[in-house]
């Protein structure tokens, strides 16, 4: 073992010393004063230190409290002529590992050791362990912080996902609520709208709600707090229940509970407030929280920025082609309107036959727009007085082909686009362009077909008279189940007998 020895006694001292060398240890060194033996123990790493309680330079106490500043694991035995029940505890109190009275003997310096080492041998055990123990909470705490943050990303992408899946307004505020209501300090959400006058707030949408809890369509905001929360500072503003006008609260009595509310804008201008209502037990939102609910806001904002942008576009682009159909029928003196003729009359029969609402929407905004592949027919064929040649009825042929690839960069569904492809199908498969039969062709298509041939009937043409009603529809009649669904043809003949008996 590496003993230091400080003790102002130099006789004593070297007796010590000797002793030690006596049992074998080797590297002993003599301090006299506090100052050597700290610029020692800075130099040299020692296994036992035996420091005498009076030193000339300082107190052995004192001494002791520096030692172990230095080197916690260092065991130090004190060393006393006189000592004292208050220097010994004190002593064992700032550290030390044991006591020696003088004057000692061999035997007594033998077995002072023993305890030292032994003592030592269980400290560095006691610090190991407390060393392991430390790693592995820091470890844990690390892991914690770890999950944490995998489950935030997971919570990210998840609400990324289901906004950039929604492709309408009228989807994307059920989905607003219903992802902040899966965070987990909030239990019950709606989506208001802000409209134009801020006076009040218009519900779109909620969640977490039951029936009987007070939700109107129309809610209030005190004027004051309608400014705060929709003002450009700050993501969020907490308020109380009893903020809001028109009773908007959830039932649970006596319970005093906050909203947050996170307003929505787009281009800086409030748009729309999700308005949040805390569990009862949670108080402020967690700062994790708070950042899922700024990127839901955020996305929502950006997702309904992109949907008005792609409708503008859209609805520009079907103005863009209905002007374009209309130019094509005010080219011709003798069906002007046919296409808005169609229409509304292919909207009456889809209702008639029980069609969805989606499917009734397709008809008013595709129908207008069957024949507007003409747009690619020479006028000299379309607007010829005579009737066509072979080759020039091929080339009218193929107006339902160039017409679906005019409309193929609008994002129309299957059956939208065959409104404009197989309107001239029959049923029996004898109809262009691809020759489908019966049930083969889509049913918006076969609607349009019926209407669409009504109307070219009862129309004047440079070559013959306009046909009655009631040659048309008994020409219909003639080719029921040959050119024409047979259930779209008697929808369609008896919406044209009940129009014709209102007079
Ligand atoms: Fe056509």
């Amino acid at each position: 073992m590496k003993i230091l020895i400080v003790e102002d006694d130099i006789i004593l001292g070297e007796l010590l010393q000797e002793c030690l060398q006596r049992l074998e240890h080797e590297w002993v060194r003599v301090c006299h004063t506090g100052v050597e033996a700290c610029t020692v123990i800075d130099e040299e790493a020692f296994d036992c230190a035996f420091v005498d309680l009076r030193l000339p330079d300082t107190d052995g106490l004192r001494l002791l409290v520096s030692i172990k500043k230095k080197d916690p694991g260092l065991p130090v035995v004190m060393m006393s002529g006189y000592p004292t029940m208050d220097h010994t505890i004190d002593a064992m109190r700032k550290g030390a590992s044991d006591f020696l009275t003088k004057p000692f003997t061999l035997q007594d310096v033998a077995l002072t050791l023993q305890r030292v080492t032994k003592e030592k041998a269980l400290l560095l055990q006691n610090l190991s362990l407390q060393l392991e123990c430390q790693a592995r909470k820091e470890l844990e705490k690390v892991n914690r912080e770890l999950e944490s943050k995998i489950s935030e990303q997971a919570k990210l992408f998840h609400i990324s996902k289901e906004i950039d899946e929604i492709r309408s307004s009228e989807d994307l505020y059920p989905c607003i609520v219903q992802l902040a209501s899966t965070l987990e300090s909030v239990d019950k959400v709606s989506f208001f709208i802000v409209p134009q006058d801020k006076g009040s707030l218009l519900r779109m949408a909620s969640c977490g709600w039951s029936p009987e809890e007070s939700r109107p369509q129309r809610i209030m905001l005190d004027g004051d707090r309608m400014r705060e929360v929709l003002g450009n500072g700050r993501s969020h503003v907490l308020i109380r229940t009893d903020e809001i006008q028109e009773g908007y609260a959830p039932v649970d009595p006596g319970m005093d509970r906050m909203l947050s509310c996170w307003p929505l804008r787009i281009r800086g201008e409030p748009f729309g407030i999700l308005m949040a209502y805390h569990k009862a037990d949670y108080g402020a939102l967690s700062s994790g929280e708070t950042r899922l609910f700024d990127f839901l806001i955020r996305k929502a904002s950006l997702a309904v920025e992109n949907m008005a942008l792609y409708e503008s576009l859209i609805s520009n682009f079907y103005a863009i082609l209905k002007s374009l159909v209309n130019a094509l029928e005010a080219k011709d003196l003798y069906t002007g309107k046919h296409s808005e003729r169609v229409t509304l009359y292919a909207t009456e029969v889809a209702r008639k036959l029980g069609c969805t609402g989606a499917q009734i929407e397709s008809v008013q905004t595709i129908g207008y727009l069957h024949d507007i592949g003409k747009i690619g027919v020479q006028d000299s064929i379309l607007n010829k007085p005579g009737s066509l040649t072979r080759e020039e009825y091929e080339v009218v042929k193929k107006h339902p082909v160039i017409g679906e690839s005019i409309v193929s960069e609008l994002g129309l569904s299957p059956e939208e686009r065959s409104i404009i492809r197989h309107h001239h199908e029959r049923w029996d498969g004898g109809g262009y362009p691809d020759g489908l039969v019966a049930e083969g062709i889509p049913l918006l298509a076969r609607i349009v077909s019926v209407v669409d041939a009504f109307d070219a009937m009862t129309s004047k043409r440079a070559y013959r008279e306009a046909m009655s009603e009631e040659e048309s529809i008994a020409e219909l009649e003639r080719n029921r189940g040959k050119q024409f669904d047979p259930s779209a043809l008697d929808a369609f003949v008896e919406l044209v007998k009940k129009n014709r008996a209102r007079g």
